[in-house]
This record gives structure tokens, sequence and C-alpha cells, in this order.
């Protein structure tokens, strides 16, 4: 079995192809320039392992001074994060003195200085208490009730403040090479997200957050898609992507065992999840996932 936190490392280099560049630069854009005595204040809530940290500062996307609260439910996930977060952010060229609660970084590039503070707390993200510049969620939309957690995103920002929501899941689970069983796979597995897990959210939430934004006092400034592509090359794939994909299949299992033998045999599923998972250990097996990316302010 994959575990959560293998899973969300090994995403991060496919998330970094996915993601649409224009509409990261509109949300960049959006970050207001600040100095130390009053940095621009960013709350990501289900951070995960501080992949989209590490990112902005490896992309050098952050503005000069900034305060940086990531927030997850999931204490495994804070916890690598604490572990490698100043790695990652020393291989960005950052000096890095961390914390108890989090860690302090620098870095100085021609004369200008970036200075972010960064805190890494296990908490409902949704739930606190702030007065943000901006808020991220990434991968997050798709696991909550839309309107009411839009109204508490609302809350946290500051007027003008911005949203960044990318890699939104958004009603696309495909493989190849092509397999009979998989429009009944995809439809079940959707169905599961939508209608049987415990957790909310949605298997279109891409779409629902673009319609369900402005209702809820944001006004979309840019959208696009950032579809997941996993191939190999060569018969290996790159990094440790394999690892992401077998983690998706064994969502996909979790999900279609919870349907009695009426609507899916047994027999039936676990043939189909063989078949993809002997694709996978040879290379031959390509997966697409369709994500939108949303930036709106308040
Ligand atoms: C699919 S993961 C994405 C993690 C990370 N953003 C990334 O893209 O690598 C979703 C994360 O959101 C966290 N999460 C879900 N609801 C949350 C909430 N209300 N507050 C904080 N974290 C939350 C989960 O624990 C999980 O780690």
């Amino acid at each position: 079995m994959t575990t959560k936190v293998d899973y969300l490392t090994a995403k991060r280099t496919i998330d970094d192809r996915a993601l649409d560049r224009r509409v990261w630069d509109r949300f960049v854009d959006a970050l207001p320039d600040r100095n130390r005595d009053d940095p621009v204040r960013i709350v990501e809530v289900g951070a995960g392992v501080g992949s989209m940290i590490s990112r902005l500062a490896a992309w050098e996307s952050l503005p000069e001074a900034v305060s940086y609260r990531a927030v997850d439910l999931d204490s495994s996930c804070v916890t690598a994060a604490h572990e490698r977060l100043p790695h990652w952010l020393e291989d960005a060229g950052y000096d890095v003195e961390s914390y108890g609660e989090g860690l302090v970084a620098s870095r100085v590039d021609g004369g200008t200085e970036t200075h972010l503070e960064v805190t890494l707390e296990v908490a409902d993200g949704f739930a606190l208490d702030d007065d943000a510049d901006a808020v991220i969620g990434a991968a997050v939309f798709d696991l909550v009730d839309l309107e009411s957690t839009l109204a508490r995103v609302r809350g946290l920002l500051r007027d003008g403040g911005v949203l960044y929501a990318p890699i939104t899941f958004d009603g696309g689970t495909r493989f190849a090479p092509a397999h009979p069983l998989d429009g009944r796979i995809e439809r079940h597995y959707h169905r599961h997200m939508d209608e049987i897990r415990d957790q909310p959210g949605s298997s279109r939430a891409g779409r629902e957050l673009l319609e369900a934004a402005p209702k809820c006092g944001f006004d979309v400034v840019a959208a696009g898609g950032s579809d997941w592509l996993v191939h190999s090359r060569d018969g290996h794939y790159p990094d440790d992507e394999a690892t992401v994909v077998e983690h998706v299949l064994e969502t996909i299992e979790g999900a279609l065992a919870d349907y009695p033998p009426s609507i899916l045999e047994p027999s039936t599923r676990d043939q189909w999840l063989e078949t993809r998972r002997t694709q996978l250990d040879r290379g031959d097996l390509v997966f697409v996932a369709h994500h939108l990316d949303v930036v709106a302010r308040v």
C-alpha cells in the first residue's frame, strides 16, 4: 500500500507540469508588494507535505516578505512538511532556520532579499480566524461542500484578497490502453465521490467552483485546465510518478469495494485492477486526470 505522504510527495512533479502557468501568473501578480514590517499574509488550507510553498520558492514567485500559514488536518502530512520543507527551500537557494512551529527562510538574489516565515499547523483550515491577502487550496476544493467553504474562505480574506484553487478535480479519470470496463469503472468511481463516500465534495468540483464563486462574493479573474498526464519514457515513469498511479488505483479499488455485487461483481473489479497494475509494472499504462485551476478575488 502507498502512504498519503508518499503520494503527495510523488505528485509534485505531475502538478508542476499540469499547473496552468497563465493562471499561476495571475495569482502571483495579485499578491501585494510589502516589506518585512507588514509581510504578505498567505494561508494555505490542506497544505499536505508543503509542496506549494516549495514550488512558490523554487519558481521565484514569492513577494519580498511573506508570512505563510500552512495548515492540514492530517498530522502525518504536517510532520512530513516539517522534515522536508527545509531541504526543499535550501535547494531553492534559501538559508533556513527551523523552530518548533515552523521555519524562517531568506534568500538574497542580486541585491533583492526574499524573507519567508512559515508556520505549519494541524488544524481545520476553514475554521481558522485570519486576515489573509491570499488563501491557497490545492487539490482541496473537491473534498468540501463548496458554498459553505467559500463563505469561510471569504471570512479568512481581507477585502481585495485572492483565492488560488489549483488542481481542483473536474470529472475525468482516464487510462490507456483502452479497456472495455473503463467507462463503467470511471462512472462508479465518480459516483462514489458524489453520493457514497462519507466525505463531502464532488467529482465535478472544478466547474462547480466556477459557478459557486460569484454567488459567494468572489470575482473569478482567471481559470484554466491543469490535467495530469503520467506516462513512461523507455518503459520507466519519471521520478516517483508510478506511486501516484498506484495510489489512484488503490483509491479506485477502495471506492469500488463499497458497491454490492449486484452493481459491480468483485471479479469484474479485480480483473480490471489486475490488468491496470500489470500495465503499470511494465510501464505500459498512461493515466490522465482532469482538473481546473481557479483564481478569484473578493
Ligand atoms: C489531495 S490532498 C492535497 C495536498 C496538497 N495541497 C497538495 O496538492 O499536494 C488534500 C489535503 O487537504 C487536507 N484537508 C482537507 N480538508 C481540510 C481542512 N478543512 N483543513 C485542513 N486540511 C484539509 C487533507 O488532509 C489533505 O492532506
